[in-house]
């Protein structure tokens, strides 16, 4: 039995991973976490999401060139060399099945197989700036899918934290190196029966 509390600590303990251990993740491991993807809810229960898995060490280096990281801090958010990625999960878009509003689809799936991965101990960073043609033509991802977002696998070697933020949202990297995540707070992002915000 899941005690719920257990959830909530996993769930408020996942942050974005982008430093990487270079050790392998089993493949019955990364299986499961696609298991959890395939069942989140789904609109009209069409299911459109599907996945390229990469674990392969040269398709995989090929790969990071064709992503962009952590742009309000870049370059230094980068994967350090030797902290990169160990997999990638391509998100796909069968349009056979359905080629627009898709995104709720994709994010629920997403989110489901990073927080499946994060209770196994595999951190993640999901990756929307990438280079859709060039990882279209090298995987030969046919016409009749799209490419949602890349995840960026691996178990982590950095440990984020979070924080309120104030004035600024931009995440930040102190001076040795932990990674800073502002978030809004509850009193900032929800109001109960009446509207009191000004704007
Ligand atoms: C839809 C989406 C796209 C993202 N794209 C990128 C990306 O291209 N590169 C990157 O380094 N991080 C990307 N991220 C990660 C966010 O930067 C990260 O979630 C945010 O800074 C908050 O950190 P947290 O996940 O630890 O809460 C993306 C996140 C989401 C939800």
């Amino acid at each position: 039995m899941v005690k719920s509390e257990e959830i909530l600590v996993l769930i408020n303990s996942r942050r974005t991973i982008r430093q990487f251990k270079q050790d392998s993740i089993s493949l019955e491991d990364l299986i499961k976490c696609i298991k959890s993807a395939g069942l989140a809810p789904s609109a009209a229960n069409l299911q459109p999401i599907e996945y390229l898995l990469i674990t392969d060490s040269e398709k995989v280096k090929a790969i990071f060139p064709l992503l962009k990281w952590a742009g309000y801090i870049a370059p230094d958010g980068n994967p350090e060399e030797g902290r990169r990625p160990i997999a990638y999960l391509i998100v796909l878009v069968n349009k056979s099945i359905r080629k627009t509003g898709v995104e709720h689809d994709a994010g629920a799936a997403i989110e489901n197989f990073i927080l499946s991965a994060w209770s196994l101990g595999i951190g993640s960073c999901w990756l929307a700036s990438v280079n859709r043609e060039k990882l279209q033509n090298s995987f030969n991802i046919p016409d009749s899918y799209s490419i949602d977002s890349v995840i960026a696998l691996g178990y982590p070697d950095e440990s984020p934290v979070v924080e309120m933020a104030i004035d600024d949202i931009k995440y930040w990297k102190d001076k040795v190196g932990v990674l800073h995540v502002p978030k809004r707070s509850v009193k900032d992002i929800l109001q109960i029966n009446e509207w009191k915000k000004d704007n």
